[in-house]
Order: C-alpha cells, then sequence, then structure tokens
C-alpha cells in the first residue's frame, strides 16, 4: 500500500503520516527533508540556493545517512528549501530515490506513506490513498511558531506567517511540480481539528479505501 499525503507548510501532514505508519505498519518518508537537507548543504557551503549550479551540485551529492535532523528544521533552511526545490534539476536528482523507496518497502513493512508537496501527483500518481492535508494560515503559523521560539524567544508569529506565505506561494507558483491537490486526494482540513482528531480523520480515510 502507498499513501501519499501533500500539503502546504506546517498544516500536520508528518505528524499525521508518522502516526498512519506507526498504526499500520508502514515505512515513512519525509520527503520535505531531502529538500530542506539540499538547502542546507548549499547553505553550509558557502553557496546560493538561487544559483542553478549550487542547487544542482548539492542535490547530485545529497548523502541521505549523514542528514541533521535539528539543523534542517531552522527557517533559513525552510526558506532555502523552498528555493532549491523550484528548480528542475534538484528535483530530478531526488525523485528516483523517492520512487524507489516508495515501490520498495523495507522488509517486513505493508507498504509506505511519503509526505511532502508533490507525492500524488508526480512521485506516486498511483498512490492507494492520497491526502490533501491543509489549515488556515494563521493555525499554521501558530502551530510552527510553538516548534520554533524555544530556540529563538524573539520570533513572532507575524515572523512566521510571513515565512509560509512566501514559502507556499513559491511552491505553488513554480513551474515544476508545483504545490497542488491531485483529483483523486481527499482534503483533510485540520484548522479546527486537535492531533489525535486529526490523526482519526487521516485513519477513516485511509480504512474507507
Ligand atoms: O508536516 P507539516 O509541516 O505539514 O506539519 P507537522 O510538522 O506535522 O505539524 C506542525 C505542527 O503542528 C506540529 O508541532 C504539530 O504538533 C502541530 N499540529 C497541531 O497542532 N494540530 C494538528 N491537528 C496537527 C499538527
Ligand atoms: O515541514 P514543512 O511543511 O515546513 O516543509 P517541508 O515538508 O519540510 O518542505 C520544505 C520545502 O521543501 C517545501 O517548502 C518545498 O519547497 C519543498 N518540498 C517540495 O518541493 N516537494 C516535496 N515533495 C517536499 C518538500
Amino acid at each position: 500500500m502507498i499513501v501519499a499525503i501533500d500539503g502546504p507548510a506546517a498544516a500536520g501532514k508528518g505528524t499525521i503520516a508518522k502516526d498512519l505508519a506507526q498504526q499500520l505498519n508502514l515505512a515513512y518518508l519525509d520527503t520535505g527533508s531531502l529538500y530542506r537537507a539540499v538547502g542546507h548543504a548549499v547553505l553550509k557551503a558557502g553557496g546560493d540556493p538561487d544559483t542553478d549550479a549550487d542547487a544542482r551540485r548539492a542535490a547530485e551529492t545529497l548523502d541521505i545517512e549523514a542528514i541533521d535532523p535539528v539543523a534542517i528544521r531552522t527557517r533559513e533552511v525552510g526558506a532555502a528549501a523552498s528555493k532549491v526545490a523550484a528548480k528542475p534539476d534538484v528535483r530530478a536528482a531526488l525523485l528516483e530515490t523517492q520512487r524507489r523507496f516508495a515501490h520498495h518497502p523495507p522488509e517486513g513493512k505493508a507498504g509506505v506513506v511519503l509526505d511532502g508537496r508533490d507525492i500524488g501527483t508526480v512521485v506516486c500518481p498511483d498512490a492507494d490513498v492520497k491526502l490533501f492535508v491543509t489549515a488556515s494560515d494563521e493555525a499554521r503559523a501558530t502551530r510552527r511558531w510553538l516548534e520554533l521560539k524555544q530556540a529563538d524567544p524573539d520570533l513572532t508569529v507575524g515572523d512566521v506567517l510571513a515565512d509560509l506565505k512566501e514559502r507556499d506561494r513559491r511552491d505553488s507558483e513554480r513551474a515544476s511540480a508545483p504545490l497542488t491537490k491531485a483529483d483523486d486526494a481527499i482534503l483533510l482540513d485540520t484548522t479546527d481539528l486537535s492531533i489525535e482528531a486529526a490523526i482519526h480523520a487521516a485513519l477513516d480515510i485511509v480504512g474507507r479505501r
């Protein structure tokens, strides 16, 4: 079984995906972490995420085993990720890894769940279940602010809202695999849902398939 979860930043995709993976014995791939790792590598090398050659080199030499899960979660890396993610060469370099994971689940797993922006449209158009998870801009910004403010006490919800809107705009307007709901994806709006209620709704959708 392949479950595809797409949607804008901080909508609750990863939270839902991880829980589905645990409850349904699926392997989980956070595809955003791949783009974040490419963005992080460009910044670390002193490159420019808007420069094609810098972004392509980082994507083509990405070592997935070496991704630093803490370092890739910053605001700066999020912005760099969405810049490198607009580049067709970067997307091409990461596509094979994602498809291989989707079609060859680790031994003992009943299938996979992937979350990102283009899983239901480009990476796994043949997925068994597609969810498009969303929430209001304000709910998403508040959720992400709660995560980031420990490391940056001066950060405001307004700062985070501006970041998310800019990133969503870039992700939706790019020519290559833009963020968009697949025709056969089921919309799940988590604005007024607790984490438990959102997971329950997602399990219900998967169960009906
Ligand atoms: O993966 P994505 O960026 O879409 O979102 P996430 O990392 O799963 O969720 C962003 C934050 O919102 C996390 O801190 C979740 O705990 C929180 N969240 C929430 O408060 N209510 C929900 N219904 C879902 C997630
Ligand atoms: O967790 P959050 O929703 O903030 O973002 P993410 O899932 O970690 O993704 C970071 C960035 O990677 C996004 O803003 C997109 O630009 C890009 N991305 C993408 O283009 N395609 C994917 N399948 C996943 C992420």
